[in-house]
Parts: C-alpha cells; structure tokens; sequence
C-alpha cells in the first residue's frame, strides 16, 4: 500500500481506488507527481515535468529545463523560484523569510502515528501504513516532516506536518499548512458548504478559473459561515459518476483553504490553520504539528466522496468510531421552554413522556448560577436553587420513573460578565488589557489556553457529573471570539493564542470524555458553528443547526452529508408555527425529516394532542427499525433540495438486506404527475417488498426503473418508504 522504488526515488501510496506519487529529484526537491484513479508504479519520471518557459528563474535537470514555479510539489516554500501561495514560511532571526525545503530521509511504518493533544483518525488502524518524510531548509534551518497515512478501504489519506527548529535561535512560524496538493489541471469546480446562523452547509459549487479562490474562517471557530472542507471535481461530475478529491480539516479553529490556479492553469489546493493572525515562536529544538486533514478520492462521483468520508468517520475518528456508543432518543427543554423553567414545569414536561419511547430528557440552558435569561451565570455551573429547590435529584429520579435517563446542557468556554466566577478573575475572559471586550449574546469569551482556566471548568463539570446520574452532556459554544490574546503568553507569542485556545478546548475535551467514558457528549455551537472532524472526534454527534423548521433542515442535512455521515447529525421534532421560521409544516413531515440522524424531541411533551401523542409512539417504532442503518449503513442523496422542488435520500443496510427512503416535498406543483426515483444501494438480484405499497421489486428494478412516487402531493407532505429483501 506504501512502497518506496529506490530506483526511481519514487513513494507510491495506494489505496483501493487510487493512487498518490511522490518523487525525490535529483537535485532533492520533493515533487508531487500524480493523484488520481490507479495507476501502475511505474517510473514517472515522465511525467509532470515539462518545459515551461515563463519570466522566472529556470534550472535544469537531467535535461529538462524547469522553474519551482511550475514545479508540482509536496509542501512549497516561497523565496526561491516558486511564486505561488506556500504551504509553510518560516522568519529567520535576521526577519527574512526565505526558504528552501529539500529532501533529507524518510521512513515507512506500519499504523498511525499518535498526534499528540489533536484530534486525528486514529481508531482500527490495523492495515494502515504511514509515511513519513523529513525535509531540511538550509536557509532557515528548520525541518518539515510530513505524514502521511493510507487508509486503503477508505481511498482516505490523513496528512499533517511536524515542523522543527534545528538551529540555536528562536524561528517565527508564519503559517503551516496541514496539506498541499499540486494538480496538472483547472478544469476544477471547487464544491464547499457555505452558510450562516441557523442555514448552515449549504452547497456551493463554482468553476475554478485563474487567481486565487478560497474559504476561511477567523472567528476562533470553524463556524457557521464555511466548513472546513472542499472538494475539487471535473466539471461533469454528478452524484453518482465522475472524478471528486475531497479535502476536510480535522480542526475546530481558524482555518483556511485555497485553490490557486496559476499562469499555466494548475491548480495547487491547500489547507490548514489560517495564517491570518497566525505565528507561532519556534525555540530551538521545539516543534509544531499542524492539524491533521485528509483527502479522499473517488471516480464514483459526489456519492462517493461522502462514502469516504462517512466511513473514515464511523470506522477511524475518535468516539466517532466507538461501535458501543449508544445514540438515544432524546427530548429536550430548549425550544418547549427557553429560560422559563422551574423544578414544577420540568417535572410536567417529564411526566408527560411517560410511555412515549423516548431514552433522555436534556435539561437546556437556564438551570445554573441565577440564569433567567442570557445576560447571566456562564461560568457558574451550580444548580439555581431558586428553580430547582431539590437540586437535580428530584428530576433525575422522575425522569427514571417515567422510564427515560438525564442528560443537560453546558457551555464551558463562555463566561458572562454577571457571575461569580468573573466577580472573582476577571481577566480570566478573553481581552486586550485597557480596552473592554466586546459581548456578542451578552457574554465573553473564557481564555482556554490558560491552564488554570480548563482546570477550575473541568472541576466545575466534573463535580456535577459524579453527582448526579448524568448519561448526556449538549456541549454547547455560542460566540465567535474577539479582543485575541493571552495573559498567558508573552508579546512575541500573542499570535499562538487562536490556536492555543483550540488546544485548551480540546484538553478539556479530552479530560472529561476520558473521565466520563460512559456519558455521550453532543457538540453544539449555536447549532452548527463547530461542526467539524475535530469535533467528532471528542463527541459522536452534534446539533446540526439552531433551524429546526423541517424544510430548512432538508438543506442543512443534505449539505452537511456531503462530508458527514447521518450518524453525526442531530435532528429533533419542533412545535409548530416553528420558531426560526413561522413555517407550520405536518407533524409527520418533520419526523420524516428527521428520522435519518439522531433523532428527539425539541417541544413541550405536555401540550401535545392525542393525535401527535400516538404519531410520536409511532416515530419512536419506525426510528428503532431503521437505527442501525443510520449507524452502520450507506447513506445516498437521490434528489437535490437545492436543485429540485422535492428532495429525497435512502440509507441502506451494509448487506443490503434493508433500505428505507425518505421524499419530501418542499413546494408542489400541481397536476403534475407522478414520477420514478432510481434507488441506489440494493442487491440488484434481490426482491424486495416496498411499504407502505406492498409491492414486490427486484432491486435492479428499483434501482434502473426507479421507484414509483404516485402519492397525491402536496407543501411540505412527506413518506418514507421501507424496503425489505425476502
Ligand atoms: C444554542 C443552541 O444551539 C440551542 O440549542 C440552545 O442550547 C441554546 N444555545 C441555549 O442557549
């Protein structure tokens, strides 16, 4: 899967689908040479290297004349011969930035190795392999190893760099990148998820021409606002054909991905931590590791791709990849109650679940310190005894009763300007001394990359956990962040605390997962502004979007799938007109629409009619049905919301023994007849008995001809179709 020609100073990394070369030039150089479908590990020495005559300084080599400039490489450096973006910059002492990496040694290992205080794949990595090859700057004086694993099932390939200083001083690292890769080609659409509060990872496909494109975030989080991925694809590329390199970062904080296409129209992609605001003091001897990102390819189209990355996450990322991890069927107080909860109205709300199936009741925000609304007590994680005389025990025992287990809510990293704990540090928020912070949602921001900080939180929450019986913690994080820079660290390392902050986030992370093994943790950020590999690897699951109307959802979920598998995703029942949106839609809509990820309640289980009471008995039987798809099937998008006035999406059983498809209609058209939707994912040899129709198709029946959609249609109406093989 990873072999080395010393002949040809070639590496060829080979995955099932795929196949990735590198090459040592005569003159040390470290050429990228090929990506894309397989091919055979032949010399390459042909290719990728042709004579391009442009205004820029030449070399040759084994008689080809050629420029760095245009030189395909693994990880650029600017200041000798390559003009375009570099994929790390080093400043020496004297504040020159010129570099100049060549190969020094390499070593091939079997599995992956540890990165230390990052999260990275890093579970069932038997048959894995990694590279790792070490490259020395004799201008600087700093060494680059870059990594890189093969998951070969997967056609994943995980990079990150390691950058050291090897000279006596002190070097400033400019920026890092965690991946580099140079493309013969243009001819690129460049696929991301753009969005915004409560319309997260909507898809955005453009065609890549000249210059520069990219997506980045610098709000302290990967955010809302672009996720912290892209894809390159031939411009035909559709769902199910053509060729699609998918690029995700496993990271939570600022980031930054481009697409130059330059003067001879390659394409050189990169990602990592953004450089904007970022350097980092390098002392001597010390080292830096960039986030991990992978890459997947794939020549089966989007579909694909998402396969790629669903399965590196179920099979390889963290918690993600815990088979034992149970995903409950939750209800939970925000949007039934917001801040307006007492001990009387929770125990109502609790009572009132009784026989419905559902597992965990999530206490929201609004229990701690003195919270009555959201100018108060982030930092003080003690029971408000003015709403919960009893403290938790009361409502802990009645949820147990009422046959469910309970779960509440936290947001750790925020501190809010009336509470204790600010009355006692209050240079513990983030803040430029002198100048007051800026509130966003009337709290500030706690500094994570103080030890102190992550220790007094980490003992705030695990005091209540060992309390109480807790199985569930919503992780929630509602704020970009302002006013950079630590107490912590001195003026020449302020542009370490962005991503320092990262790190203490994931220690606290890290401690309290450890600790508690046993509660599931749920990611939050506003809904999805923090919904990213980084995240996944601590936590399972995350709040997909603070949108619960059930036709927004059909975008935010069908974007998000792009890289995300359904079981990462969170997706609850709301009351109606709902409450982002006014939309009122059936209840039986916003089940369907949520069915496929990990489902729940978001509603006040006391106000419900006789006719919804059942339907959610009803829900609760269909979602333990089709369960283990969301956790070990294969999901497809069949029908575009973006594209089309439906939408609709199957997953399927591995053994392709169950399948269950969801339409949904997000505006009708009248009079317009039915239609058939080609299913994916079935044994074509198979019969398969199709509710609530009861026909019985062969899979290459309803897989070629399609399935029939003959229901009367009309807004919003919505059917799930379950598909059995005898
Ligand atoms: C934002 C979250 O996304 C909501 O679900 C809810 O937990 C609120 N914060 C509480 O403040």
């Amino acid at each position: 899967m990873i072999k080395f020609s010393p002949e040809n100073k070639t590496f060829y990394l080979n995955t099932k689908n795929s196949s990735y070369i590198i090459n040592i030039l005569d003159n040390g150089l470290l050429c990228h040479k090929y990506y894309g479908a397989s091919v055979a590990e032949d010399n390459m020495e042909y290719y990728n290297l042709f004579a391009k005559h442009e205004y820029t300084p030449n070399m040759i080599l084994n008689g080809y004349t050629f420029s760095k400039d245009n030189l395909p490489q693994e990880y650029p450096v600017f200041g000798r011969g390559d003009f375009r973006s570099p994929a790390v910059c080093v400043e020496r002492p004297d504040g020159r930035c010129v570099n100049d990496l060549i190969y020094k040694s390499h070593e091939i290992t079997a599995g992956v190795p540890k990165i230390e205080g990052l999260p990275y794949f890093n579970k069932n990595t038997e048959g894995t392999a990694t590279l790792k090859i070490v490259l020395t700057d004799c201008v600087s004086g700093f060494e680059s190893a870059l990594f890189y694993s093969v998951f070969e099932n997967e056609d994943a390939i995980t990079r990150h760099t390691v950058i050291t200083n090897t000279t006596d001083k002190s070097l400033k690292l400019r920026s890092a990148d965690s991946l580099s890769v140079d493309f013969e080609a243009k001819e690129f659409d460049f696929l991301t998820l753009r969005g915004a509060w409560a319309r997260e990872r909507h898809i955005n496909r453009r065609s890549l021409s000249y210059g520069t494109t990219s997506i980045e975030s610098r709000r302290g989080s990967s955010g809302h606002q672009h996720n912290p991925f892209a894809a390159l694809i031939s411009r035909n590329t559709t769902e199910e054909s053509g060729e699609a390199y998918g690029f995700a970062l496993v990271y939570s904080g600022n980031f930054r991905i481009s697409a130059e296409v330059d003067q001879f129209s390659s394409t050189r992609l990169q990602m990592g931590i953004n450089p904007n605001g970022f350097t980092y003091v390098l002392s001597p001897g010390e080292s830096f590791t960039t986030p991990q990102a992978v890459s997947v390819y794939s020549n089966s189209g989007l579909c694909g791709m998402s396969h790629s990355f669903h399965n590196m996450c179920k099979n390889h990322l963290g918690r993600s990849a815990e088979k034992a991890v149970k995903h409950p069927i939750i209800i939970n107080s925000w949007e039934a109650m917001y801040f307006d909860i007492t001990e009387k109205r929770i125990e109502n709300l609790v009572r009132s679940c009784r026989g419905l199936g559902i597992d965990t009741f999530v206490l929201d925000d609004g229990w701690f310190g003195c919270r009555k609304s959201d100018n108060s007590s982030l930092g003080d994680w003690y029971i408000d005894k003015n709403k919960f005389p009893n403290g938790l025990k009361n409502i802990i025992s009645i949820c147990k009763e009422n046959g469910m287990s309970f779960g509440i809510w936290f947001e750790p990293e925020m501190i809010s300007e009336n509470s204790e704990l600010y009355r006692r540090h209050p240079d513990w928020c983030i803040h430029t001394p002198g100048c007051a912070p800026i509130e966003s949602r009337s709290q500030l921001v706690l500094d994570m990359a103080r030890s102190e900080v992550v220790d007094c939180i980490y003992n705030q929450l695990a005091a209540l956990l060992n309390e109480y019986d807790i199985t569930y913690v919503k992780w929630d994080m509602n704020r970009n962040i302002t006013d950079n820079g630590s107490a912590s660290l001195s003026a020449d390392a302020q542009g370490e605390h962005a991503h320092r902050y990262i790190l203490g986030v994931y220690s606290l992370m890290d401690r309290l997962t450890k600790a508690f093994p046993d509660v599931l943790f749920e990611g939050c950020a506003g809904g999805g502004g923090r919904f990213d590999f980084g995240i996944l690897y601590y936590m399972p699951q995350i709040w997909t979007s603070d949108d619960t109307d059930a036709v927004e959802r059909l975008k935010i979920q069908y974007g998000t799938s792009m890289v995300y598998p359904v079981s990462a995703m969170t997706a609850h029942v709301s009351a109606c007109p709902n409450h982002q949106t006014g939309r009122i839609t059936p209840f039986k809509t916003r089940g369907d629409i949520a069915q496929i990820c990990n489902f729940g309640y978001e509603l006040d289980a006391s106000k419900l009619s006789s006719d919804e009471t059942e339907q959610i008995k009803e829900q609760i039987k269909l979602h333990r049905k089709i369960e283990p798809m969301i956790y070990n099937g294969d999901f497809y998008r069949l029908i575009s919301p973006f594209e089309s006035d439906c939408c609709c999406w199957q997953i399927a059983a591995q053994d392709k023994k169950n399948s269950a498809v969801v339409f949904a209609t997000q505006k009708a058209t009248p009079n317009s007849g039915g239609f058939y939707i080609k299913l994916r994912g079935l044994d074509p040899e198979s019969i398969y008995t199709v509710s609530p129709m009861n026909i019985k198709l062969h899979g290459k029946t309803l897989m070629n001809a399609g399935l029939p959609i003959t229901k009367e249609y009309f807004d919003f109406n919505t059917a799930i179709f379950e598909l059995t093989a005898e």
